[in-house]
């Protein structure tokens, strides 16, 4: 298998060839909708006036959920998530109406003439300390215990209480969200969308005009990014676009421009967390008592398990005596957060790493020393505080990999030097050096959707057609997915076709998410290329008059002793035979089990593992950060794609560093988001890439179990990875005086966060 080979649309992409659905040829009926956003927080719904509509000189037509057939609901988990405001607002953004219109410009325009009248009935609640306080939540606690945290208090020489704040994130995916419909005769419905999860559109769109989902056609070629963000809610504006192609019979696109989706759609939780630990003098956990609240906004959404993947990442690679974590999913009246890379994870993880340098603080201990006295191993113990046991912990060949690629040693020599320069002289600049070792499950929490389906047809001329229920919004999955066919084939990898994903060619489908797409539609598209393989092999045998074993494919040929034949020689003879050359393919991840009113079982097939070390400068006038130097080492597995894996790395640290340093989401006392574009929204960019960026597979590297040629999903993990550079940024704080206290620094890292933590 050719393990550099390039993403199949990379020049498409590069080139401007690569077709989203606003580059889709527009019809001659097609109309566009703009959406109608609530200028409240919270309030009853009185009216919605528009009857200035009527005055303007061009087609205009409003929908709103009086039109709605069927149910006024989309909620992927829990019943009552509106797409359109009904008696109710409850955040500033929340779509009310659309109107629809025959350009985008006309329509955006019939919008503005919109009014909303709202009964303010109380003050919306906007922050995280004002809905614990109010009992706000959106669903009863989940809560991971382990052992007596009590009394491992008790007994503990040293003990640490404080709280501190992880921002949000948007996703600002390239191609904001956008769908358009398609009405057919007897009620069919093609919806193409920007989805993750062309099932939930599917679902969505039947529930909402009230006709079944095998009229119903949910299409999806490629996102211009998803990040998690269109995981669930590109329901929403799939639903809505349907809903106006159901009432007008004609083709509606709908799609947000940059404030609307930043300002309509869900983002990363936002956390706060307040903990007592209980340590010994040399740095040993013994006893974590926690409280997490995350920001789940208006309504459920995926918050939920959002909660629980952090949960069940609080541990990190360090094995916990005991534990009580209760976490609280807030209702608020801000936008309904969502998936985001990471899902909950990263949360989690920063949690322990926090609480473990803030330790190396109190004990005037290196981080790495706290670390070492925890790790997961066979002395301290390996079963995680969910029940899960790491069998075989990688962390230290990925330490002893990522020690080497680094110069761990010598940098952290270097910067002290370089700290102690700087103090000499008199010079505001301070060097951090640190480190992020990180293990993280691979599924789904759930395991109903550790499922996957495949379609392969081979036509008679040889070519291959392959189709399965993942979608590519950038990160390589059609590509890998077409290697495992065509390594089943033994053809080269352009001689498969790839195609769009497609409810009514791969049913029931899995969203693309958990970095689980290539582990799950890999396994089902080789399920499928390996049915017709057997067939083939079958009539080869036959027709050779060779046993089964003898029959070798090779270099897009087949060859049974000295006969041997094109792979399309072959097809043509097995459709002249009448044998069948299409097939489904299936596959269900084994072993996993999970119990969620406990929080216990064997949540994830695998984990992966990975390390990084990041260099920190800060300026300690101005608060001021760079990422100097990072060195990541990732286990990848056997690697299916060598390229595709370090494009994703590279992306998902740069990602993670604009979560914990740039990206900060600002609302205004009445609920507006004040950051909806780049030019308040300060996200990394080329120059935020540290100059010097060592991105390297772990090498030697395997699978235990039986995932797609013993390779690990890498879409999430390395995202996280960038918890070294926040780190490192507290390091150079610590460096930067006696008043210091890089235990206050909040994410993002701002400048006036660094420069509060530096004062002291
Ligand atoms: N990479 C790109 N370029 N664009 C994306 O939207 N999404 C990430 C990750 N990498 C994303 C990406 C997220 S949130 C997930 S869950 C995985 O890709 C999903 O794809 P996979 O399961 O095929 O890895
Ligand atoms: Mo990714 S957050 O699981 O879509």
């Amino acid at each position: 298998m050719n393990k550099m080979i390039l993403h199949d649309s990379s020049i498409r992409h590069a080139t401007g060839q690569a077709i989203y659905i606003d580059d889709m040829p527009a019809q001659e009926n097609l109309l566009h909708g703009a959406l109608v956003l609530s200028k409240n927080a919270y309030g009853k719904l009185k009216k919605i006036n528009s009857s200035k509509l009527l005055k303007l000189p061009f087609y205009s037509k409003i929908i709103t959920a009086k039109d709605i057939p069927g149910e006024n609901d989309i909620g992927p988990i829990k019943k009552g998530e509106p797409i359109l405001a009904e008696d109710m607002i409850t955040y500033y953004g929340q779509p009310v109406a659309v109107v629809l219109a025959k350009t985008y410009q006309e329509a955006l325009y019939a919008s503005s003439m919109v009014d909303v009248e709202v009964e303010v009935i109380a003050d919306p609640i906007l922050t995280l300390d004002d809905a614990y306080q109010k009992k706000s939540f959106l669903i009863d606690p989940i809560i991971l215990e382990k052992g007596s945290v009590e009394i491992e208090m008790k007994n503990s020489e040293c003990k640490l209480s404080d709280n501190f704040e992880i921002g949000g994130q948007d996703h600002f995916y390239l191609e904001t969200h956008v769908a358009l419909t398609f009405p057919g005769e007897n009620e069919e419905f093609t919806v193409w969308s920007s989805s993750q999860h062309p099932t939930e559109v599917q679902h969505g769109v039947s529930n909402v005009l009230n006709i079944p989902a095998a009229k119903i056609e949910s299409k999806v070629r490629r996102l211009g990014g998803g990040f998690g963000g269109k995981e669930s809610q590109a329901t929403i504006f799939a639903a809505i676009s349907a809903l106006s192609a159901f009432v007008t019979k004609q083709p509606v696109k709908i799609r947000l421009n940059r404030h609307e989706d930043m300002t309509a759609t869900g983002k990363r939780h936002n956390f706060k967390v307040y903990y007592n630990v209980g340590f010994s003098k040399n740095g040993k956990l013994n006893g974590l008592d926690l409280i997490l609240l995350s920001n789940g906004g208006n309504v459920l959404d995926l918050s939920g398990p959002v909660m629980t993947r952090a949960l069940t990442h609080l541990d990190n690679c360090y094995y916990l005596k005991s534990i009580k974590a209760k976490g609280y999913v807030c209702k608020t009246n801000t936008v309904s957060n969502t998936a985001f890379r990471g899902f909950g994870g990263p949360q989690g993880m920063l949690v322990i790493e926090n609480i473990l340098y803030n330790i190396s603080k109190y004990l005037s201990k290196p981080l790495d020393e706290i670390r070492k006295v925890n790790y997961y191993s066979k002395v301290n113990g390996l079963t995680t505080p969910y029940g899960q046991n790491v069998s075989k912990p990688r962390i230290n060949k990925v330490l002893r990999q990522l020690h080497k690629l680094s110069n761990y040693s010598g940098r952290i020599k270097s910067v002290k030097s370089f700290n102690l320069k700087q103090i000499h002289q008199g010079y505001p600049f301070r060097k951090g050096l640190a480190m992020m070792p990180a293990k993280f499950g691979i599924s789904f929490n759930k395991p109903s959707f550790n499922q996957a389906g495949a379609l392969v047809n081979v036509y008679s001329d040889g070519s291959i057609r392959l189709n399965h229920g993942g979608t590519e919004m950038g990160q390589g999955l059609f590509i890998k997915v077409a290697q495992v066919v065509a390594e089943c084939f033994k053809v080269p990898v352009d001689q498969i076709h790839i195609t769009s994903t497609n409810t009514a060619e791969v049913p029931n489908t899995s969203a693309t998410a958990a970095s689980s797409g290539s582990d799950l539609n890999g396994m089902a598209a080789w399920n499928a290329a390996d049915q017709i393989k057997k067939r083939m092999i079958s009539h080869i045998a036959q027709l050779f008059k060779k046993s089964k074993s003898d029959i070798i494919f090779y270099n897009g040929r087949i060859r049974a002793g000295k006969n041997s034949m094109s792979f399309s020689e072959l097809a043509h003879s097995c459709w002249d035979n009448r044998i069948s050359l299409s097939s489904t393919g299936f596959y269900k991840t084994p072993k996993i089990h999970w119990n969620q009113d406990k929080l216990y079982g064997h949540p994830y097939f695998y984990f992966t593992w990975g390390a990084a070390l990041s260099e920190a400068l800060i300026d300690i006038n101005t608060g001021e950060s760079r990422i100097i130097r990072a060195d990541i080492i990732q286990d990848c597995g056997k690697s299916l794609n060598e390229n595709i894996d370090i494009g994703q790395i590279e992306g998902g640290f740069i990602q993670g560093l604009g979560w914990l340093t740039c990206e900060e989401l600002v609302f205004a006392s009445n609920g507006k988001l004040l950051t909806t574009g780049p030019s308040t929204y300060k996200l990394p960019g080329s120059r935020d890439i540290p100059r010097k960026f060592n991105v390297k597979l772990l090498e030697k590297a395997d699978n235990d179990e039986k995932t797609i040629f013993r390779s690990k999903a890498v879409g999430e993990p390395p995202l996280l990875l960038a918890i070294s550079y926040f780190l490192a940024i507290k390091e150079a704080i610590r460096a930067s005086g006696l008043n210091a206290r890089p235990e206050l620094l909040n994410a993002p890292a701002t400048p006036s966060e660094i420069l509060k933590s530096i004062k002291g």
